[in-house]
């Protein structure tokens, strides 16, 4: 070990391990912090100095503890009795500077060890994979149509050219389920490919989630059978499927498949023909 590495390494060494211990403290400190309940602007200062310390621990260490100077010398056959060998053991030993390596790995590891520590309560609030639940809703065969009350909706009590917000029997204010129910001539309706037979005497239903962003249509322009998205203005055809004709939105509302049960109820047939939500879901 050279001399100049003994002159400058011990007070590196401290500035190294105080760089370690202000990551150790402050990386603990944002997982009490992000525990309590969160405070996103100490969670920041926090996150600074623990990453900040880190950082500044690593480029010490490697600028000013680790020696840069290269040694070299010709290579000959030396050896060395057992008596050397033991005495450069001794001295290897005695040199303090080897002696704090371990402290430099030691402070380094916890440094370390709590950011990772901090980091998994962020983790941990991501939840449980969603799996395909994104792609189902509540809706299913034989489910009836409720208005925002939770009343079952009678087919006979839909009026031409009305609309009504319906949600699935048992989860009233359902996201994810909310539909618009339409009543149209039967005669109009040019129903998808595959959904012949989903609108019943006129009963058409779609999804109220936009395509585009999820704002909610709930607006029904009944001269042109176009339903309206306030948001950014996407209309939808709604006698050939909800297809978008106007507006950003790019993918059609997802038709819900329905039939009159013996009681003069509409029911669902189904789930959606399609995730609800917008077009970017389709890329997750
Ligand atoms: S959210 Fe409907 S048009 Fe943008």
């Amino acid at each position: 070990m050279s001399d100049d590495g003994g002159r400058t390494g011990r007070p590196a060494e401290r500035v190294v391990v105080a760089a370690f211990a202000v990551c150790v403290v402050a990386a603990l400190a944002l997982a009490v912090v992000y525990r309590r309940g969160g405070h996103p602007q100490l969670e920041g200062v926090l996150l600074t100095l623990a990453l900040g310390g880190l950082g500044f621990g690593l480029v010490t260490w490697a600028r000013r503890v680790l020696p840069h100077q290269e040694e070299f010398e010709d290579r000959e056959v030396l050896p060395t009795s057992h008596e050397e060998r033991r005495q450069f053991q001794d001295t290897l030993e005695a040199e303090e500077v080897i002696g704090r390596r371990p402290l430099l790995v030691r402070t380094l590891a916890a440094a370390v060890g709590a950011l990772g520590l901090a980091a998994l309560f962020p983790i941990r609030s991501l939840g449980p994979h969603p799996a395909d639940t994104l792609e189902r809703t509540s809706w299913g065969r034989g489910r009836r149509l409720v208005d925002g009350e939770g009343q079952p909706v009678r087919a006979a009590d839909t009026a031409l050219d009305g609309l009504v917000t319906v949600f699935p029997e048992g989860d009233v204010g359902s996201p994810d389920g909310q539909a618009v129910l339409i009543r149209v001539r039967p005669g109009l309706i040019e129903p998808v490919a595959g959904g012949e037979g989903w609108a019943s005497e006129g009963l058409i239903a779609f999804s109220k989630v936009c395509t585009h962003a999820g704002c909610p249509v709930g607006l029904y322009q009944a001269d042109i059978h176009q339903l309206l998205c306030p948001c950014h203005q996407s209309a939808f055809d709604v006698l050939e499927g909800a297809r978008p004709v106007f507006g950003p939105a790019a993918r059609p509302l997802p038709q819900l498949p329905l039939r009159i049960d013996d009681e003069g109820f509409v029911v669902a047939e189904g789930d959606f023909s399609e995730p609800v939500g917008p077009a970017w879901w389709d890329r997750r």
